[in-house]
């Protein structure tokens, strides 16, 4: 089989913060969309789950859409808990913060599920900033502020990937 014919696996990244229904479904909404901007839909799927089950099937909250509607985006995808087949469906865990990054790290069991797991603001390319900031309890400005985070980090993971999945990719 040629490698043209041969079907190229997918790179699967899964976003995780405490709730799933503020910070990472808008980051799954906004990795879909810089994914399509670079036409690799075919070869990168995202998804995204919380640490806590407590909303789960629930829509993303109502403020984290009706900012993201602003920006262009749909946020629709249903909370879920992170669950441990997690670590062998997805390729890079994203998650929000440090509390979010213990919680995960704890259920790893080797090596490869630790080396998967990623801090989301480590791929911040404009910003400065150590976490991205649960806005549940805050004001609307908090949820700007995530969206600004998430679209640059966003855009840093896409560039990363890229250069270390490069044949993959091409
Ligand atoms: P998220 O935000 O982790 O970004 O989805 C939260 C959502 C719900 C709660 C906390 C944070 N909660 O306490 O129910």
């Amino acid at each position: 089989m040629s490698s043209t014919e041969r079907k190229k696996k997918k790179i699967r990244l899964l976003f995780v913060c405490l709730g799933n229904i503020c910070r990472s479904p808008a980051a799954e909404g906004v990795m879909a969309t810089v994914v399509e901007k670079y036409g690799l839909q075919d070869l990168i799927e995202v998804d995204s789950a919380g640490t806590s089950g407590w909303h789960e099937g629930e829509l993303p909250d109502e403020r984290i859409r009706i900012h993201g509607e602003r920006r262009g985006y749909v946020f629709d995808s249903p909370a879920r808990k992170f669950r441990d087949s997690d670590f062998k469906d997805f390729d890079y865990i994203f998650v929000m913060d440090r509390q979010n990054l213990s919680n995960i790290l704890s259920l790893a069991t080797d090596k490869e599920q630790t080396n998967k797991i990623h801090l989301m603001t480590e791929y911040l390319q404009q910003y400065v900033h150590d976490h991205i900031p649960d806005p549940y309890y805050g004001e609307a400005s908090g949820f700007e502020l995530v969206l600004d985070l998430l679209e640059d980090a966003c855009e840093g993971i896409l560039q990363t990937i890229k250069k270390k999945h490069h044949s993959e990719l091409t």
